[in-house]
């Protein structure tokens, strides 16, 4: 019996994506020994933008001058330890095929750049007195940069454990 004409059509449909030969080559090279250098690093920007939150609630909340000069460090820490992380994944990006491919991936990549610059913002903005940046400015950034990093590690972790980018397909 001949095949109806849309179940013919739907047969022929390929997703070019997907269909890719290199769609399945998701493994980091970015890596030691296995273990993906961006997903070591993130930690480390992760944790100093929270901290540059709390040194600025704990300077609001003292008026304590060693938390608005501790909150000068956290946010510049956060910004340059978030541009080697970027650096990382980024180079991860361009060189695994099958993460290239996915859309996900680049979500993840845009959402990661505003971060930086708004920790980059975060910091230079402190520059012209450290103290006086605090209230109201500066913890209001903070704020919006704990959602900031919050969203983009949340999107990170998505990658890893719904779409197993970078994950060893050794068993
Ligand atoms: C700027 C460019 C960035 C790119 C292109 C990028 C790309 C990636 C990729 C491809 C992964 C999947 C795991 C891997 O292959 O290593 C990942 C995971 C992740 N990324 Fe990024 N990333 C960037 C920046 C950032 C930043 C700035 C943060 C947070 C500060 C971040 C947080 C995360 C987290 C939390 C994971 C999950 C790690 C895990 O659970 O193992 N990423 N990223």
């Amino acid at each position: 019996m001949p095949q109806p004409i849309v179940q013919k059509a739907e047969a022929m449909q390929v997703d070019p994506i997907t269909s890719h030969p290199n769609f399945d080559l998701t493994e980091s090279k970015i890596a030691i020994n296995g273990h993906p250098i961006h997903a070591m690093s993130v930690a480390f920007p992760v944790a100093l933008t929270f901290c540059t939150f709390g040194a600025d609630a704990l300077y609001w909340w003292t008026g304590d001058l060693f938390w608005a000069r501790a909150a000068v460090w956290a946010a510049g820490t956060a910004f340059l330890f978030g541009l080697a992380a970027g650096a990382s994944g980024t180079l991860e990006l361009l060189a695994v095929p099958g993460i290239r491919k996915r859309a996900p991936a680049w979500t993840h990549f845009v959402l990661a750049v505003m971060l930086l610059s708004l920790l980059g913002a975060n910091w230079g903005y402190r520059m012209g007195g450290f103290e006086s940046a605090v209230l109201p400015y500066g913890i209001l950034l903070s704020a919006f940069n704990v959602l900031a990093v919050m969203m983009t590690g949340w999107h990170g972790g998505k990658l890893v454990f719904d779409y197993h980018l970078g994950t060893s397909k050794r068993n």
